[in-house]
């Protein structure tokens, strides 16, 4: 990170500090952008709504460029590319290298990886992308029945294996998301292990039903997760970690998860992801948040004026507070600028243990 977006960094947090504690209608704009390129998708996940219907009408390359100058302008700094499965679309990666062209330093990727081929890699990479989120949701058996594919694992983890094995060469951010839900609460020790057998930072992603994307009743059966099972599983992981805590979550992040599947809003963590965030959808639809159906849409008006217009701005404030369905995305940022969680894992390393509701938890300091 250069020194210049240390200081964009940290004068976005200050805002929100005083957003939170001052000025509650204090207007942050956002720093990145989340394109979702598709809804539609070449997996049939057990936990997500994306493929279960086709979507039609989405925005078309030239609709994607013009919305990627519009960024350029606004300012944003990073954009990630997301869907559905973004690598479905024929022109992904030159939307990709479009958005380098015209200046975004900071491109992200999240994918399944089944169509990260080595030569599609080799584009993906020259194209600039140099952070990836890649899913894996379990062990072999347990990935591959979540997925609804037979050798979707192997693909992936072979796919997963040549990112990693570029890390160096392109300073690549490297995450595997692994979405904890019902069917695979208990594989978390094991994943935990495949994360430091590969030697790649895990991300423990949360399942929802409330958000767009994942609103089902098969989601719904997903997103319950039994306490007792989660809560061994990740005592497991901590003690993984004990032992040794490379590539694995930070205490407080497992407790956050633990706490989510019976708090999913978590009101005590304000949420600073629908802040940093600009949501656009896969037809045009623009918001900031998850959990938020928008009304307005890149076709009609441009999107400087959106983000500044007072419904918008409303509406941003409402879910700063956590005024809102809930959903637990990106926990992890919401977690980064709580001075409690640092007391936690402190607590956590010196041999206390940490506990989801423990004073030091966001969730205990209500
Ligand atoms: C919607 S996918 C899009 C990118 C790509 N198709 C993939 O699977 O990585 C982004 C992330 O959402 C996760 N996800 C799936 N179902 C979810 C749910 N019900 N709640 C929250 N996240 C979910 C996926 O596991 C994935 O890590
Ligand atoms: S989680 Fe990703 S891979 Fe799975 S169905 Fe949804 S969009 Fe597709
Ligand atoms: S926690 Fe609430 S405000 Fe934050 S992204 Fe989710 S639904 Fe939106």
């Amino acid at each position: 990170m250069s020194p210049r977006e240390f200081l964009r960094l940290a004068r976005f947090f200050a805002a929100l500090a005083l957003k939170e504690r001052l000025f509650p209608a204090l207007h942050v704009r956002p720093l990145v952008a989340e394109l979702f390129l598709t809804d539609n998708c070449n997996l049939r996940c057990v936990s997500c709504a994306c493929w279960r219907a086709t979507t039609l009408g989405e925005l078309d390359t030239e609709a994607w460029k013009d919305v990627l100058r519009q960024l350029v302008a606004l300012p944003i700094h990073k954009v990630n590319v997301t869907g559905g499965e973004p690598l479905i679309r024929p022109d992904a990666v030159e939307i990709m290298r479009f958005a380098r062209d015209i200046g975004i330093r900071h491109i992200h990727l999240n994918t399944n990886a089944i169509l990260l081929t080595p030569v599609k890699l080799d584009e993906v990479l020259e194209a600039g992308v140099r952070s990836f989120n890649i899913s894996v949701d379990g062990p072999k058996p347990t990935h591959d029945r979540i997925r609804g594919r037979a050798g979707a694992f192997d693909r992936t983890v072979a796919h997963l294996r040549a990112v990693i094995a570029r890390r160096d060469t392109y300073r690549l951010k490297i995450r595997m998301n692994f979405t904890v839900m019902r069917d695979n609460a208990a594989s978390l020790p094991d994943i935990a292990a495949l994360a430091q057998d590969l030697n790649v930072r895990l991300y423990l992603n949360l399942a929802t039903d409330r958000t767009f994307l994942f609103r089902h009743a098969d989601v719904s059966a997903q997103s319950a997760v039994a306490q007792d099972e989660l809560a061994a599983a990740v005592e497991r992981v901590k003690t993984i970690a004990r032992a040794d805590p490379r590539c694995l979550p930070r205490p407080a992040d497992l407790d956050y998860v633990l706490r989510h599947f019976r708090d999913v809003v978590q009101k005590g963590v304000p949420c600073a992801e629908s802040q940093i965030k600009l949501m656009i959808r896969s037809r045009g639809e623009i918001g900031g948040c998850w959990g938020h159906d928008p009304h307005l849409n890149v076709r009609d008006f441009p999107i400087a004026r959106i983000v500044d217009e007072a419904t918008y701005r409303a509406e941003h404030a409402r879910f700063f507070r956590k005024d809102c369905v809930g959903c637990g995305s990106n926990y992890s940022l919401n977690l980064r600028w709580r001075p409690s969680t640092y007391v936690t894992d402190a607590l956590w390393r010196w041999g206390f243990a940490s506990s989801p509701n423990a004073v030091g938890n966001p969730a205990g300091d209500r």
